[in-house]
């Protein structure tokens, strides 16, 4: 059986290629990333960003690394980072590293952070931010990190600001927890402060000071959960009632004394559809012309496809048709679209039973949504499905109701003579 040893080669092939893919030869230790630093104008040229590749190896508290360092080619800067946080990751897709700056936060809900005066010389020393995540899973996290150690090139994650998704859909109406967790080391003293941002304009949605335990400032329905909040870093802001306004940017801002750290969150609020298929019942004389209208209501966002489809009696899948238009969408007040889409088609006795769809395919509806109606042609005779079905249970009463009867009647026969046989027995 030559095939089948050809076929039993293939399979060894690639199942020795799907090893290599999980376990691969040479790992790489380190997290690259890129620092990225603004650089100011001087008179022969003008203001630029300059791009340097780092190298982070990540070390234990007293700045040991586990592997020897990477080679790295000159030009790449070895930082060696060490993160109690647990929030760096070796998978990340993208990492960006700027300077960080301490200062004074002079809002009301970061004053009593700094309010003793009281700053630590490793200040003075050079800090970063760290900006990392993974595109394909969305976690991302923004870390500062300052001076481990005497030495320039040893760092300490100080603050960790986290979330499991950098974009989130959420339906309309709903309730939803914008996630944001932070790590803070033993830093008792914090702040939050949660943002929202949507076409340049930005508002604030919720300002706690967590060292006097006390909300500066918050919209009615957001909230956040202290306990979560003591307990565990988690800062996710809690929104009773998803309303079309607060898609954007959510912004979730952690404060310490001195530092600083942010995390964007995109959301989309989504609505379902209500889809209907017109004219309901679908009845038209031959070579009439008709017209279905497909009014789907109260949708956001706004991008939606449309398309129509009939199946034909007799067939098993139904095919696309073409020419469909759309009208011009109305704005809801509750910030929803509704739009209709038409489809022109001319009646004949052979679309009889035929069965039209309109097709909707939207961001809140993963499977689709679909509304249709069969065509009923006037003067085509031929029982339909239905009228089958119909027939076939007025059928079903009829047996029924007569084997009833029939019993009813043998019964009544049969006590008859046990009666007979009762009153022969007593004579
Ligand atoms: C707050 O968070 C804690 C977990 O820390 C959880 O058990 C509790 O149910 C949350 N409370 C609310 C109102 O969600
Ligand atoms: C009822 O019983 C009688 C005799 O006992 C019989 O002659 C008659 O055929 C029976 N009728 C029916 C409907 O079964």
């Amino acid at each position: 059986m030559p095939s089948t040893i050809y076929k039993l080669g293939l399979i060894l092939a690639l199942q020795a290629a799907g090893l290599l893919a999980v376990h691969p030869i040479s790992e790489t230790p380190s997290l690259s990333c890129w620092l990225v630093e603004d650089i100011a104008a001087t008179e022969s040229k003008p203001r630029s960003v300059q791009q340097t590749r780092v190298l982070v190896q990540f070390t234990d508290a007293n700045g040991l690394t586990q592997s020897p360092p990477a080679t790295t080619d000159p030009g790449t800067l070895l930082f060696y980072v060490f993160d109690p946080s647990g929030k760096l990751s070796l998978d990340f897709t993208f990492c960006e590293i700027t300077y960080h700056l301490p200062q004074e936060a002079f809002m009301k809900w970061t004053r009593s952070l700094t309010a003793e005066g009281i700053s630590t010389p490793a200040l003075g020393k050079a800090w970063y931010t760290l900006a990392a995540g993974n595109h394909l899973d969305g976690r991302a996290v923004s870390l500062v990190l300052g001076p481990l150690g005497d030495k320039k090139d040893h760092l300490s994650v100080s603050l960790a600001v986290y979330s499991a998704s950098a974009t989130l859909h959420a339906h309309l109406g709903k309730p939803l927890s914008v996630p944001c967790t932070m790590w803070r080391g033993h830093q008792p003293r914090f702040s939050v402060e949660w943002r929202h941002r949507a076409l340049g304009d930005g508002s604030l949605l919720y300002a706690y000071d967590g060292w006097k335990d006390k909300i500066e400032d918050r919209v009615p329905n957001c909230h956040l959960n202290f306990s979560a909040l003591h307990n565990e870093g988690d800062a996710s802001l809690l929104i009773e009632n998803v309303e079309i306004s607060h898609q954007g940017t959510l912004l979730c801002t952690v404060y310490l004394p001195y530092l600083r750290a942010q995390r964007e969150i995109q959301l989309v609020v989504t609505a379902r559809p209500q889809v209907t298929l017109q004219p309901a019942p679908l009845l038209a004389r031959p070579g009439e012309e008709v017209t279905l209208a497909c009014d789907i209501s109260h949708f956001h966002p706004l991008e939606i496809l449309v398309d129509f489809l009939v199946q034909l009696p007799g067939e098993s899948h139904p095919t696309l048709l073409t020419g469909s238009t759309l009208s011009a969408h109305t704005h809801n007040h509750d910030g929803t679209y509704s739009i209709t889409a038409y489809q022109r088609m001319i009646a004949s006795d052979n679309l009889h039973g035929a069965r039209y769809f309109c097709r909707v395919s939207h961001v809140s509806a993963a499977k689709g949504i679909s509304s249709s109606q069969m065509l009923r042609v006037a003067g085509v005779s031929g029982p339909s499905l239905e009228d089958v079905m119909i027939l076939f249970l007025t059928a079903l009463f009829l047996y029924g109701t007569l084997s009833y009867l029939r019993k009813k009647v043998v019964s009544l026969n049969g006590s008859h003579e046990e009666l007979k046989a009762q009153k022969n027995k007593s004579e």
